[in-house]
Order: structure tokens, then C-alpha cells, then sequence
């Protein structure tokens, strides 16, 4: 119907898909149109629902109704579900993050969490994000967290196995922000994936969450090459949380453009690469979107803009694919 879904699929990736905002899909039903439209988006991923916090607030203490609202919306609608995020500095309550713990106190901690959330989304999701954002900005070092601190690296490995048992069907990837400009935090991210086989344990792909700016993005044959680092060791590769902001706002009209050809890029790096699976837009409205809160002074970085028309990134998009 020349929505983005099926137009990528068409072009032979899996999906075209959004992040799902818990606040949001039940208070604007503009919103709510769009989301539904599975010839727009072919797969889900909540934005906040399945992380430690929303999930195992307390310990032992599960809760599925933020992720839940993800998972069903996907079921109903017939498209596919990323489940996001496991194993993560960030999000995680403190229960897990001030706590005092043997290497054998924490395995056990993050096998329970696991089994349960990932036993209770069995069967729906497409792949589950193990380990997210392990590896500093400058990429000379790992991301310092509770679960660097008890384990060291071994922590790749293990949450990786200790995954696998948990739901033997789901990819499970490695996932992170600014490996796309294949400097030292890439480098780091080809030695986790590597830290991982070399231990015997499986990991299947490796998300490229592509939280990128107008003007600095790479190219597109640059973002293949990128790409193909991962795939040649044998994962798949995915974009996770796609979105191009503006460092200044209002965007000019060039600015516009030049974002529409920063996303057709992205999207024709993934076209362009074997093994790329799909691609995922963190958000699609200017009206709702993470990066003011995170960005200040920065922002416009998705397809539609605040009034639900489509931009200039839109069509360049489409006629990517
Ligand atoms: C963000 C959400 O969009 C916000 O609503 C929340 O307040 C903070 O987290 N990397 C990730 C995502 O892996 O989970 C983050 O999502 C954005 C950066």
C-alpha cells in the first residue's frame, strides 16, 4: 500500500518498525492510527515497558502491564515484537544497582529476572536486546555498572547463556548507540560480540541503535561497511532505535532535506547489506519524542512532524526501499 512496512519488506528486509509509547498510544488516537497500520510498521518494541524497573521493580516482584501493553498491541494489530532490554546500567532499580553481590547472589539474580520476563513474552518476541550499551563513549573502555563490577567481562558471556536458557527460540543481540561511525566504540563492540563466541556462548545479532544528527551522519556505503564488520562474524545486524535530530531548532528547509537524506542512508545501508534484518524508528511523531527531555534545544527527529504530516524524511525513505 506504499506505507514504509511494506515497502521494506518488498525490498527484502523483515520489517519496518517503531518503538511504542506506553503514555502514548491510548491518549491520541492520531497516534494510535498510525501505530495500528501494519503496512506502516511491521514490528513493536516498547519503549520503556519491558526494562528491569518497569519489570521486577522489587526483587521477586514481576509486573507485565506496561509490556504488556507492546506485546498486545503487536498480537492484535499481527505484527512481530523486539523485546528490550535486559541487562542495562540504566533503568535498572536500585534494589539491583546498590545491592552487595557475590558473583553467585547476581547470577542468580539475573537468571530469575530472566526466566520470568522472558518466560512470560515466550513465543513473541522476534529477538530480545541481552546486553545494552556496555561500552563507554570514548570506546576505550568497558561501561562501568554492577554487573562490570561482579563479573568483569565474564558478564557478556553469561548473561548471554543464561538467556539462551531462558527462551531457546529468540536472537538474542548485543545492542548500542554510536557504532556507527566505526571509530574505537565499534572496535569495542566487534570485541564483545567476540568475547562472546570465543566463550562458547550464542549471540545472534548486534543492534545499531542509530541516535544520529542532521549533517553528521555517515554515508551509506560507509554505514554497509560498518555493518558488515558485525555480519562477517556471523550475526545479524539490525537498526534498533532510529532517529536524525536537528541540533538546532527550527530546522531550516535544506535541514529538512538533508535529514531526509541522513534516514534514506540508514535505511539503503541495511538494503545494501546481507543479514541486515529491519529497520526501527524510536518514535515517529515530533509530538512525542525522547530526545527534548535528553537533547535540550535539540530535536524534529522523526518521519512525521508534530502535526502528523509527513516529512521530507518520509518520502526519502520510501523511495529508498
Ligand atoms: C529512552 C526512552 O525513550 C525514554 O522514554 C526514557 O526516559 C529513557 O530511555 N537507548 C535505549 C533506549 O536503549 O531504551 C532509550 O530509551 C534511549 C537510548
Amino acid at each position: 500500500s506504499g506505507q514504509l512496512n511494506d515497502l521494506a519488506v518488498k525490498a527484502g528486509l523483515k520489517y519496518f518498525g517503531t518503538a511504542l509509547g506506553e503514555g502514548v498510544i491510548n491518549s491520541d488516537s492520531q497516534y494510535a492510527a498510525i501505530l495500528n497500520d501494519k503496512s506502516m510498521f511491521g514490528q513493536l518494541v516498547p519503549e520503556n515497558g519491558m526494562k528491569w524497573d518497569a519489570t521486577e521493580p522489587s526483587r521477586g516482584q514481576f509486573s507485565y502491564s506496561s509490556g504488556d501493553i507492546t506485546a498486545n498491541t503487536a498480537k492484535k494489530n499481527g505484527q512481530g515484537l523486539r523485546c528490550h532490554a535486559l541487562v542495562w546500567y540504566s533503568q535498572l532499580p536500585s534494589w539491583v544497582s546498590s545491592g552487595s553481590w557475590t558473583r553467585e547472589s547476581l547470577t542468580s539474580v539475573i537468571a530469575t529476572h530472566m526466566n520470568n520476563v522472558m518466560g512470560h513474552y515466550k513465543g513473541q518476541c522476534y529477538a530480545w536486546d541481552v546486553i545494552n550499551e556496555a561500552i563507554n563513549d570514548d570506546g576505550q573502555s568497558w561501561r562501568d555498572s554492577v554487573f562490570l563490577r561482579t563479573f568483569g567481562t565474564d558478564y557478556f558471556p553469561l548473561s548471554f547463556n543464561l538467556a539462551k536458557k531462558a527462551d531457546p527460540d529468540t536472537k538474542l543481540y548485543y545492542n548500542d548507540y554510536n557504532l556507527e561511525y566505526n571509530q574505537a566504540k565499534t572496535d569495542r563492540a566487534v570485541e564483545l560480540v567476540k568475547i562472546v563466541q570465543n566463550a562458547g556462548a550464542p549471540i545472534d545479532g548486534v543492534g545499531f541503535q542509530a541516535h544520529l544528527i542532521v549533517g553528521s551522519t555517515p554515508g551509506r556505503s560507509q554505514l554497509a561497511t560498518t555493518l558488515k564488520r558485525f555480519t562477517a562474524l556471523g550475526v545479524e545486524v539490525a537498526y534498533t532505535e532510529l532517529d536524525i535530530r536537528h541540533s538546532s531548532l527550527p530546522p531550516s528547509s535544506s535541514a529538512l532535506v538533508t535529514q531526509g537524506n541522513d534516514f534514506a542512508n540508514v535505511v539503503g545501508s541495511c538494503i545494501d547489506t546481507p543479514n541486515c534484518v529491519g529497520v526501527t524508528v524510536w518514535g515517529f511523531t515530533d509530538k512525542h519524542s525522547w530526545i527534548p527531555n535528553t537533547f535540550p534545544g535539540e530535536g524534529d527527529a522523526m518521519l512525521y512532524d508534530s502535526s502528523y504530516n509527513k516529512k521530507p524524511a518520509w518520502t526519502s525513505v520510501s523511495s529508498v526501499l
